[in-house]
Order: structure tokens, then sequence, then C-alpha cells
């Protein structure tokens, strides 16, 4: 039907023992489908139509040929389905066997991470096609992460900045795939480590945080609340294109909205605080106390996207007392809000946040603070500061105000 350049290898050979259903995975019931169906549904909406292999588990592959060929034909796209092997790197293998000449750009994508958007498919294959490598979608890791031996010690705390947490579609050059495949010695995790293991440069874009896996039982339950509230949203959508409704709904539900956030701390007491500010440590500055580390800049951020998507604020989300948030940092915050914000349909445009006080002097550090913010909410972050002529409490030096804004636009 079309000689497509890209290929899309879809992995749903493995077991699912962690989910622990007596399906494997991929055929495991979701959203009035399989796991596997909506992950097609997603490959089939990609811009350009893709070839695609699907690799099943091999005692179900007539079965899964039979839903997954005529739903791919009815959208154009050649689609055949393979049997898997053992590991996963032994079913990408198999898939990898099936790709035809004129594919140029492959794509390997988990099964099990049935959300990952169409966008994120066309992003990954336009970057493999536009830089000639490997491409991985990538999440900052938001969490602490600390390197633990056999017996559950601490041995000590790995720079967080340094990590990203990785999700497919990973996609390489067809060569670079091939012969990392033909020449690997050991099993890997994914694809880029096999492909970084042959010695070949994989770059990193930004992931999606609906591109999750599902791993264990609430994996699929939050799928599933996720394609329930996608479903409502799209009657929704349906019925405002209907003319006869158009009047009872409010024209502005796809548009895009602003919000704004205003976070103020105290300075503490105690000269021994650190201070924690726009997601930096600032060595020698007295801290701002509060339940959290302080950071009045991430807190004003949360808020501001928070209010633009309709979703609340900080205090009704994480509540201020809750002591799993005790000391917790900004980028804890601002990746939970922007997580929360995807499940809900949102992405961030951008952010502009303030700070107001004398203290720290904000622009040696600038250009830092907005990188490391742009890099945790996944969009432009601007940051700004100003003094208020020695009037109020900022003036006087007593605390920090910040007030962000921010721009939200439907997913
Ligand atoms: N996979 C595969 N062939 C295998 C093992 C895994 O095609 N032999 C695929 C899975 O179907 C899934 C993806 O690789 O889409 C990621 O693997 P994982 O999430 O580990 O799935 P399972 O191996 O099925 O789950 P578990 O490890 O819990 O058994
Ligand atoms: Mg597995």
């Amino acid at each position: 039907m079309n000689d497509s350049t890209v290929a899309v290898i879809v992995v749903a050979a493995g077991s699912g023992t962690r989910l622990g259903h007596p399906e494997p995975k991929a055929l495991v019931p979701l959203g009035g489908d399989t796991i596997l169906g909506v992950a097609l549904d997603a490959v089939l909406g990609m811009r350009e139509a893709p070839y695609v292999v699907v690799v099943a588990p091999a005692d179900r592959v007539d079965e899964v040929r039979e839903r997954c060929v005529p739903r791919a034909a009815a959208a154009s796209v050649d689609l055949v389905v393979v049997a898997g092997g053992l590991t996963r790197q032994e079913s990408v293998a198999r898939g990898i066997a099936e790709l035809p000449r004129e594919v140029e750009v492959v794509l390997v994508h988990d099964a099990a991470r049935p959300l990952a958007p169409s966008q994120v498919f066309d992003e990954v294959a336009a970057a493999v096609e536009g830089r000639g490598r490997g491409i991985v979608p990538g999440l900052p890791v938001v969490d602490t992460v600390k390197r633990v031996d056999a017996e559950g010690h601490v041995l000590e705390t790995v720079d967080r900045s340094e990590l990203a947490a990785m999700q497919t579609p990973q996609g390489f050059p067809r060569e670079v795939l091939e012969s990392a495949y033909a020449s690997a010695g050991a099993e890997f995790t994914d694809d880029a480590a096999l492909v970084a293991g042959a010695g070949v440069a994989v770059d990193v874009v930004p992931g999606d945080a609906r591109a999750f896996k599902i791993t264990v039982p609430s994996d699929l339950h939050r799928a599933e609340q996720l394609l329930t509230e996608r479903a409502a949203a799209a009657s929704a959508a349906a019925t405002r294109a209907e003319p006869s409704s158009r009047r009872a709904l409010p024209a502005h539900a796809a548009t895009p909205r602003v919000g704004t956030g205003i976070d103020v701390h105290a300075f503490s007491d105690d000269s021994e605080t650190p201070l924690w500010l726009a997601g930096l440590r600032w060595p020698g500055e007295r801290g701002l106390s509060g339940h959290s580390d302080g950071d009045a800049v991430a807190h004003a951020i949360c808020d501001a996207l928070l209010a633009a998507a309709g979703l609340g604020d900080i205090g009704g989300m994480f509540g201020t007392a809750d002591p799993r948030f005790s000391g917790a940092h900004g980028e804890v915050f601002l990746g939970e809000t922007v997580r929360r914000l995807a499940d809900a349909g949102w992405r961030v445009g951008n952010v502009s946040v303030q700070v107001v006080g004398n203290r720290p002097r904000l622009a040696p550090r600038r250009a830092e603070a907005e990188e490391l913010l742009t890099r945790i909410v996944g969009a432009p972050v601007s940051v700004a500061a100003t003094t208020t002529d020695g009037l109020g409490f900022t003036g006087r030096g007593e605390g920090v105000t910040a007030i962000a804004t921010a721009l939200v636009v439907p997913s």
C-alpha cells in the first residue's frame, strides 16, 4: 500500500509476569480494546504512514494478525505480525528481520507503553532523519536517586541532573540498528543501550508522561483512567463540532489557557538553613522557611500551571502537612504537577516567573535557573527578578515573593 521509509517495530511478545494477568500483557483488555490495540492506534495516528511490524507472543500470532492487519489496512498502513523470542532483545531482532528494503529509519516501541502519543513517534522519526543518530525520548528524573548495595545500605546519592528516564519509541537509522543487533553479545534492557554499546551516538529528546510503561496492576488502572478521560474529552469535542449544539458548549474549551501563581516564604531564623530557589541551591545565602524546601519560585510555577489547567492549587494537590513532602525540593512538585497536567490532557506552552526580593541576586545564575526549570517543566521557563525599592516585607529583607504566569495548551 505504501513505500514507507519509516518502520515501527511494536514489541508485544512479553508474558507480563509482573502484571500477573492470565493473558500475555499486550493482549490484556484496556479501554474496550487491548493494550496492543491502543498502542497500535498511536502508531496509526502518525503524520506519515509507517511500515509496521508487530512482534507477538509465539502462540498468538494468527490471532494478533487477524486483529491488527485489517485495522492497519483501514488506515492504509502495511502491517506484518511475527513471533517473538524469549527476551525483548530477541523479539526486536525478529522484527528487524522483517523490514522491507526501502525502510531507512526504524522506531522500536514497547506495546506496554500504549498511551505514548502519535506526536512522540513523529518527533522521534523526524529527529532520526534530521540528525542521523539514535534518538530516545526521556524524562528528567525527579526523585532523588541513590546507589544501594545488595544489603540495602546507601552507598551514595547519584547526581540527578545527569539522569533521564528512558521511554520508547526509540528511533535509529536502519543500518545502525541492524549492525548493532548483528554484533550484540550481551543482553541490554533497551535498544539505545544496545546501540550505544556498539559505539554509536544516541541523543535524548523530551519524552511524554503518557508514555509510561504498564508493568504492574496499578499502571493498568492508571492507563484505564486516562483512556476514560480521553474518551470523554473526545466525545465533548465531537459534540462541539455539531452545529446544532455549538451554542450549548463553551467555544473556548479547546483553546490555550493562562494561569497565575504567587508564593511567599519568609527567610528562616536559622542561619544554617540552606537556600533553595528556582530549583537551585544558593550557597552562602540564608534559607527560606517552609514545610518543603521553601522554593517560592517552583511553588508559584506549580500554582500557575494548576490554575491554567483548572486543577486547583499546590496546597490541595500535595497537602502542606503531608510528611512525604517534608523538605522536598521544588522539582518534585514541578515534575508531579506537569505529570498531572499531562494526565488531564494539557501540555505546557511556556512559563514566566518573577522573583521579588533583595536576595539572592538572581542575575548571575538566571541562565542556570532557566535551563533547569525548562528541563523540568519541558517547556520554556523565563526567570526575572526585581526589588521593591526598600518597601514592604521584601524591601526589608524579611522574605521572598515569586509571581508566575503559565500558558497551557490542550495536548
Ligand atoms: N517483550 C517482547 N518479548 C519478550 C519480552 C518482552 O516483545 N520476550 C516486550 C513486551 O511485550 C513489552 C516490552 O517488550 O511490550 C517491554 O517489556 P516488559 O515491560 O518487561 O514486558 P514483559 O516482559 O511482558 O513483562 P514482565 O517483565 O513483567 O514479564
Ligand atoms: Mg520483561
